[in-house]
């Protein structure tokens, strides 16, 4: 299918953002200083015979690493050999997952609000779109309508875990809720989409939280893609490095299309990933201590110079605002007008919908640095200052 024209919405803001000299939170930018560490095993590298194609599954070193990665962190083990694939960052992952295991016409599952790749990849494939709501105010999953979806004869789901935008995280009900919906249904198959697999926080601590997955499950790891970005992990999202985690009879169908789209993920850039996590594990969750940091400074502010309760964040690097309570506005006539009048752009959540449902949030990346957010933050508190009840202390 040849898609209609599009400018994803972060985009769009980031455009307008430019535009308006406006302070950016709504992109999914890491602006976090890289390792010093990365960089100097970028330049050994660079030196080094790894300039050519590698194979179409990624360098052997960084599968190795991949699989010791999902060992170390979830106890999940992947054969490097027959398991494990480099893609061109997660989102060729995405769309290599759709378009090599739906035929023309498969239903598809999905949760919405969506990441923005997934009803293009869909459509891409020609298989049938069937986007689920999840459920507000907390974003639960719709199990019933799942339930129904894979009753109707539904292969492929698609999730995303932590999830981009409400920040919510996988729980062991979860995990087992969706066992049972694969022992119910023996065709299911989950792709899922583990961007920010290892980034979860405790709710309301400034502490990283056990990260959780499918995969730990036995039955479910056998049904399921596990999508990773290593862009998002190393902080360098422009190297576009993620991989595939799947069972032999999954990873070959997708290394059979995925030859055939980009043939191999940057060389220098494999082969650098490979150096710098082989020696240091730990260094995967190098920049948790600065995003932690950055989640309490920007709670502290948005109490501090605005009106709004945030959602909590339980993982990746995004906040909810709720803003239902101060305005009727559409989210994205609102986010534009911040941008426009007030310096602050954000993302409106509607665009995360395929029908543009409202459910009445702006979304808010604080993977910036402490100036940026606290500007931004204050300009925000300009359109929606704190509620100073008559005693004169904030509410
Ligand atoms: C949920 C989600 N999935 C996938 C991606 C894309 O990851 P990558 O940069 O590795 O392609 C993003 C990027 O923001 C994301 O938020």
């Amino acid at each position: 299918m040849r898609l209609a024209p599009q400018t994803s919405i972060f985009a769009r803001m980031t455009a307008l953002a430019r535009a308006c000299n406006a302070i950016n939170l709504a992109q999914g930018l890491m602006e976090l200083s890289a390792d010093p560490a990365l960089l100097q095993e970028l330049s050994h590298q660079a030196a080094a015979p790894v300039h050519q194609y590698t194979l179409p599954a990624g360098l052997p070193a960084l599968r190795e690493v991949v699989s010791h990665l999902s060992q170390h962190y979830f106890g999940t083990p992947y054969d490097p050999e027959t398991e494990v694939t480099i893609t061109v960052g997660a989102t060729e992952a995405i769309y290599t997952a759709i378009a090599a295991l739906s035929e023309p016409g498969d239903p598809i599952v999905f949760l919405e609000p969506a990441y923005d790749s997934y009803l293009p990849a869909i459509q891409m494939a020609n298989a049938q779109p069937i986007p689920l709501r999840l459920r507000e105010p907390t974003f639960s999953l719709p199990w019933e309508e799942l339930d129904a979806a894979f009753s109707r004869g539904a292969r492929l789901c698609l999730l995303n875990f932590p999830h981009n935008p409400t920040g919510r995280r996988l729980y062991p009900d979860d995990l087992l809720n969706f066992r049972q919906l694969a022992e119910r249904h023996p065709q299911a198959i989950f792709i899922i989409d583990e961007a920010y697999e290892l980034m979860v926080w405790e709710p309301d601590e400034p502490l990283p939280a056990r990260p959780l997955s499918l995969r730990q499950d036995p039955l479910l790891r056998e049904r399921s893609i596990l999508i990773g970005s290593l862009g998002k992990l190393l902080g360098m999202t422009g190297w576009r490095l993620g991989y595939t985690l799947a069972p032999q009879p999954l990873t070959t169908a997708i290394r059979t299309v995925r030859q055939f789209i980009s043939f191999c993920a940057p060389s220098l850039l494999q082969a650098t990933a490979a150096a710098y996590l082989q020696t240091h594990i730990d260094r995967a969750t190098y920049f948790h201590p600065t995003l932690l940091q950055r989640r309490q400074l920007t709670k502290t502010l948005l109490a501090q110079y605005t009106a709004f309760p945030p959602l909590t964040c339980e993982g990746s690097y995004f906040f909810l605002l709720p803003i239902r309570d101060y305005t009727d506005e559409r989210d994205a006539v609102l986010a534009e007008r911040l941008t426009q009048a007030y310096g602050v752009a954000t993302i409106p959540l509607s665009p995360f919908y395929h029908d543009g449902y409202d459910p009445g949030y702006l979304r808010l990346c604080f993977a910036r640095p402490e100036e940026v957010l606290t500007e931004g933050i204050r300009r925000l508190g300009q359109a929606f200052p704190p509620k100073v009840p008559p005693n004169g202390h904030p509410l």
